[in-house]
């Protein structure tokens, strides 16, 4: 039960979608708490955060702004920290609380390049906020600000996330058996 293939691995069910959204609620509240009278803008990263994106802004209740972008740091299973450039910030950032939505914190060289690239714009904070943060593997020094879950470091699939391409429309995480 709960056990599906996708390309040549195999996947256990790990975190239900259940679970998820009564995180991504508790998240919600934490960001209000912080943000309330601060119009943030909210910059997913594409692809990954689109269906936490899109639970957690339902969730949100205040005046917020959102915009997608898109970088890329990642093929197959393992992080080539190659970060590419950001795409589509071009709201205005300037003098703005900037939030960033990420799938998960792996690495964070994606969270990394992007706080550098939005230093740029003036913002006049930035937060990071992150479904999934794996602790074991993260080398940087900025803070994530909120987070869903820590998780080993182990590759996960579903509610946003791929496997080559595959497994992002799962509602539930599924973690590598292997
Ligand atoms: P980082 O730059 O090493 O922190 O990796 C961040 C990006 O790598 C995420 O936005 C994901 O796209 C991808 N990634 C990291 N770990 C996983 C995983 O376990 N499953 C799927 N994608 C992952």
């Amino acid at each position: 039960m709960g056990i599906i293939k996708i390309h040549d691995k195999n996947f256990k069910k790990s975190i239900s979608e259940e679970e998820i959204l009564q995180r991504v609620a508790a998240i919600a509240r934490e960001i209000e708490a912080d943000c309330k009278y601060q119009n943030p803008l909210f910059l997913p990263v594409l692809n990954g955060s689109f269906m936490f994106t899109s639970d957690l802004m339902k969730e949100i209740d205040m005046n917020c702004e959102m915009q997608f972008v898109k970088v890329k740091s990642y093929t197959g299973m393992h992080s080539t920290q190659q970060v590419k450039t950001l795409i589509g910030a071009d709201m205005a950032v300037s003098g703005r609380t900037v939030i960033i939505i990420e799938d998960i914190v792996d690495t964070g060289a994606t969270i990394k390049e992007l706080v550098n690239q939005l230093h740029h714009l003036n913002p006049n904070e930035i937060k990071i906020c992150s479904l999934l943060f794996k602790p074991t593997k993260y080398k940087g020094d900025l803070k994530v600000d909120y987070y869903g879950f820590e998780i080993p470091d182990d590759f996960v699939i579903g509610y946003g996330l791929d496997y080559n391409g595959l497994g992002r429309n799962l509602r539930h995480i599924y973690t590598v058996t292997e």
